[in-house]
């Protein structure tokens, strides 16, 4: 099974990404926790690049590819192998990232990415995705009270975070079979429970 976890800065995906994986271990079920940009030796390497400096420091099309490039890497080297062991995989952000801040965000052509991903992946979709929903004025002054230097995209507009929120929550409805979109300013213990069951009865039903 493979499970991503989306949403703006600061909604709280880390977190519940990392609950979750504590629950499958804990119920003797072999998961790995992981995340994007990263995940791999090398596409840590293009985390930092991407995400310190300015924001413009990388143009959109060379941003887009330096993330797919990391996507390819963590796919082949990470992700494929667990799935093909068996383990449930969750990934702190995926593809779906790309789509909302490169593409609906920041005008990259949707298709070039889309295709890219194909060739990446041979079409495989996450099987469940958690979007964590947040004003974007809270999550980006809990993101910002982080401290730590990765902060290119945090740097950018409130109105860009408003976009991308939107553009979550588009694709959210587009997706609906796979998305689950949750509140994140309930407080953590809560919307773990509600990732729980929504994981128990999908696994009930597939
Ligand atoms: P985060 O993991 O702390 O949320 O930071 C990752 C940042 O990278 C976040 O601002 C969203 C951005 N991002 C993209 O713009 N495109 C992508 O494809 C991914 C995976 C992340």
């Amino acid at each position: 099974m493979f499970i991503t976890f989306e949403g703006g800065e600061g909604a709280g995906k880390s977190i519940q990404a990392s609950l979750l994986k504590d629950f499958f271990i804990s119920s003797g079920i072999d998961a790995i926790l992981t995340r994007e940009p990263g995940g791999t030796l090398f596409a840590e390497e293009i985390r930092k690049t991407l995400l310190t400096g300015e924001p413009e420091k990388i143009p959109p099309l060379t941003e887009a590819l330096m993330y797919l490039a990391a996507r390819a890497d963590h796919w082949e080297r990470r992700i494929k192998p667990a799935l093909n062991a068996g383990k449930v995989v969750i990934s702190d952000r995926f593809h779906d990232s790309s789509i909302v801040y490169q593409g609906f965000c920041k005008g990259v052509d949707i298709n070039v990415l889309n295709t890219v991903y194909s060739s990446i992946t041979n079409d495989n979709m996450p099987d469940r995705t958690y979007l964590i929903d947040i004003e974007p004025e809270i999550g980006l002054a809990r993101s910002l009270a982080r401290n730590n230097s990765e902060t290119r995209f945090e740097k950018m507009d409130i109105s860009f975070h408003r976009k991308v929120r939107e553009a979550f929550l588009d694709l959210s409805r587009k997706y609906a079979d796979r998305y689950l979109v949750l509140d994140g300013s309930l407080p953590i213990s809560e919307v773990q429970k509600l990732i729980r069951a929504d994981l128990s009865d999908f696994l009930r039903s597939s």
